[in-house]
């Protein structure tokens, strides 16, 4: 194998340009030539393929999003745009990949890896943390970070009014953002896409909880099973119906994504990159590089994509304890 290509797909993830600079740097000090495919799927499908050089991955490893840019491709979602991205890595005579992403990301590259054959090595560059075969996803550590500091600011001015926030973090399908953030952020009760929300329950604890609290801070992950956050409040309200109970909501959005890369992300990223490599020099493909246990391990793109990773049932456990 002499050239391999690294390219960032899905939602970017803070700790993405770490892995970027793992690969190319471990790439070119194992003997490799590396490029650069520029907007996931979408640059391979459209050829935007360039050489990366040592020096082309300096001064990024601090910086949130990706230097390669990303993109949700519908188009290689079909065989013709796959057979567009394939001819243009045949026309480079490029002989390996390596996917930054989370579960679309792995679902395209083990789609294209049984159509064309090409080496793949995945890393798990998403702030959702929801795929099997790492324990932490690149970029969740900073998420967790910057919503915790949110909630922090947030538990000021809820406090000083006595009034019931709902906060509404990201997580689509899974709730390890709201569940971590929840513990950190000492939150009453934490709403997650994994169990069924009881609104009766929340709503009885939340009238036992006030006479003893000042405040309250519930997380909602945006998948909840009862609906988004301004939706939850509006029929926790209804049901406490107090006009003298004041409730808010604050959607943390899309600042989750962003910002520096804390330590920890880094370093994962830095291992998963160098993992990827050296997991593809060794003969593995259709996997993912993830760490468990501080071990890295390579677990199919099947197994990463089908299996579940469920939330620790001691940690829902710890925010209904540590709440009273
Ligand atoms: O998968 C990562 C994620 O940030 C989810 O938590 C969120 O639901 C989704 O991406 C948002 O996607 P987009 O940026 O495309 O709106």
């Amino acid at each position: 194998m002499k050239k391999i290509a690294v390219f960032t797909s899905g939602g970017d993830s803070p700790g993405m340009n770490a892995c970027i600079r793992a690969v190319v740097r471990t790439g070119i000090y194992r003997g490799l030539e590396v490029y650069g495919i520029q907007r996931g799927y979408e640059g391979m499908i459209e050829g935007d393929i360039k050489r990366m050089h040592s020096y082309s991955v300096s001064n990024i490893i601090q910086r949130g999003g990706t230097i390669l840019k990303s993109a949700r491709s519908l188009e290689f979602k079909t065989p013709e745009g796959r057979k567009k991205a394939f001819d243009n890595l045949k026309d480079l005579e490029i002989e390996g990949l390596i996917a930054i992403g989370g579960d679309g990301t792995f679902t395209g590259a083990k789609v294209f890896f049984e159509e064309y054959g090409i080496p793949t090595v995945g890393c798990p560059g998403t702030i959702d943390n929801d795929i099997y075969g790492t324990d932490f996803t690149i970029g969740f550590d900073t998420a967790v970070n910057t919503a915790l500091e949110a909630i922090d600011k947030i538990r000021d001015t809820a406090a000083a009014h006595d009034r019931i926030f709902f906060v509404e973090v990201m997580g689509r399908d899974s709730g390890f953002i709201a569940v971590e953030c929840g513990i950190g952020g000492g939150a009453e009760f934490v709403m997650v896409p994994e169990t069924k929300t009881d609104l009766n329950s929340v709503v009885k604890s939340l009238k036992n909880l006030r006479k003893s609290k000042s405040s309250s801070i519930i997380v909602v992950a945006e998948g909840d099973d009862l609906g988004n956050a301004d939706q939850i409040m509006h029929m926790v309200k209804d049901k406490i119906k107090d006009p003298s109970k004041e409730f808010k909501v604050t959607t943390l959005g899309h600042i989750q994504r962003g910002g520096n890369p804390t330590a920890r992300d880094r370093v994962l990223g830095s291992r998963c990159g160098m993992g990827a490599i050296d997991g593809l020099i060794a003969g593995k493909t259709n996997c993912m590089a993830g760490v468990m246990s501080n071990t890295i391990v390579y677990t199919s793109f099947e197994d990463c994509i089908s299996k579940p990773k469920p939330l620790h049932p001691d940690h829902l456990a710890l925010i209904d304890i540590l709440s009273i």
